[in-house]
């Protein structure tokens, strides 16, 4: 079977769905948020401080573009700002059944607020920063996905029953 990747705004529960979902179907999990971590031997707020989000963006790019050669039968969260690049939306496209997992500003702010590793939210005006990425980005995640999950008011287990059931027809 092919890939199975998560798509959506910080706090929508890819990294959490996305781990269940792999032990559920016995398939190895890959974050790509992770993977650059790892490689880069930086977290992601230092690799923003010191290199820039440019420099960020290409990593994710250059990692989406290795995962067609050595990523299959996997399921993979990927960064909320993953589908921005149009070029990113065609190779996570090509990579199997791309799920969009989305939940309204609300459900966002009450899991982003008391976290601070997310560079794109730092620095206060929270609810103002949510709102405008979440309105840019919005398109960007329908356009890339071929199926659309919301998990307000939904439980992990919840999410998962719907995934299963939408993905059959991708086998
Ligand atoms: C980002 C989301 C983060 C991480 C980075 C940038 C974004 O991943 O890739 O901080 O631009 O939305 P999560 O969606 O897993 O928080």
């Amino acid at each position: 079977m092919k890939n199975i990747i998560l798509i959506g705004f910080m706090g929508a529960g890819k990294t959490t769905v996305g781990r269940f979902l792999a032990w559920e179907k016995k398939m190895k999990f890959v974050d790509t948020d992770e993977r650059i971590v790892l490689e880069q031997g930086m977290e992601i707020p230092d690799i923003f401080a010191q290199k820039g989000e440019g420099f960020f963006r290409d990593l994710e790019t250059e990692l989406l573009t290795r995962m067609q050669e050595d990523t299959c039968d996997a399921v993979i969260s990927v960064g909320g700002g993953m589908p921005v690049r149009k070029q990113n939306r065609a190779l996570l496209r090509s990579l199997g059944c791309v799920i969009y997992l989305s939940a309204s500003k609300q459900t966002i702010l009450e899991r982003v607020r008391n976290d601070g590793s997310r560079p794109m939210l730092a620095g206060g005006g929270l609810e103002e920063k949510v709102e405008r990425l979440m309105r840019e980005r919005e398109g960007f995640y329908r356009r890339a996905a071929h199926i659309d999950v919301t998990t307000d008011g939904r439980s992990v287990r919840q999410v998962l029953k719907i995934i299963e059931q939408e993905t059959r027809r991708f086998r």
